[in-house]
């Protein structure tokens, strides 16, 4: 039997705060593949994210990452982290999991918000007066649409073991 295919790309999802820009950098040094990170392609090309939210709103900012979307759709052998609410639009999440592997990281309220309020005024999502009610309320709206994706435990682990977990899941040997 022929051994399986690698996949195109492998794709980062979840919540923020659950640690998919470091992993995906760490991943894809361990995996020999590019790393992509869909905030940092749109802040080069736009602004700061904030910034965008503030003059041009939500909309557009979600209009941009469906370009991205487009772009990224076609490239093979990346490793691509992408915002929060990325793979949430059902557009993208078709374009960008055609032959690939799509992981959502996971992690608990309490981690969430100790990660995010470390950098709570890149987020603005986040930036209204009562942060951890709008991280608790967006990840109940939010738990669906990840469940649709194979999901990594984040809580408690440094990015290297959750990488690790990944590479095991993607069929390479401990130490490979
Ligand atoms: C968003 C998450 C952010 C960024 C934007 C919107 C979201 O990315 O894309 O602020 O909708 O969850 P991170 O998940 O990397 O913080």
């Amino acid at each position: 039997m022929a051994p399986p295919e690698d996949p195109r790309n492998i794709v980062l999802t979840g919540f923020m705060g659950t640690g998919k820009s470091t992993v995906g950098r760490l991943l894809a040094h361990r995996l020999d593949l590019n790393h992509v990170d869909t905030d940092t392609m749109i802040e080069r090309r736009h602004g700061p994210i904030p910034r965008i939210f503030a003059e041009l709103g939500e909309d557009e900012f979600r209009r941009i990452e469906r370009s991205i979307a487009a772009e990224l759709a076609t490239d093979t052998g990346y490793v691509i982290s992408t915002g929060g609410g990325f793979m949430l639009d059902s557009h993208n999440a078709e374009l960008l999991a055609v032959d690939s592997r799509v992981f959502a990281l996971v992690a608990e309220l309490d981690i969430i918000m100790d990660r995010v309020m470390r950098r709570r005024s890149s987020r603005p999502l986040l930036a209204g007066p009562n942060p951890r009610e709008q991280v608790r309320l967006l990840l109940e709206q939010r738990r669906a649409g990840y469940a649709d994706f194979e999901q990594v435990g984040t809580d408690e682990r440094p990015p290297m073991r959750v990488v690790e977990e990944i590479m095991r899941r993607l069929g390479h040997e401990p130490g490979q």
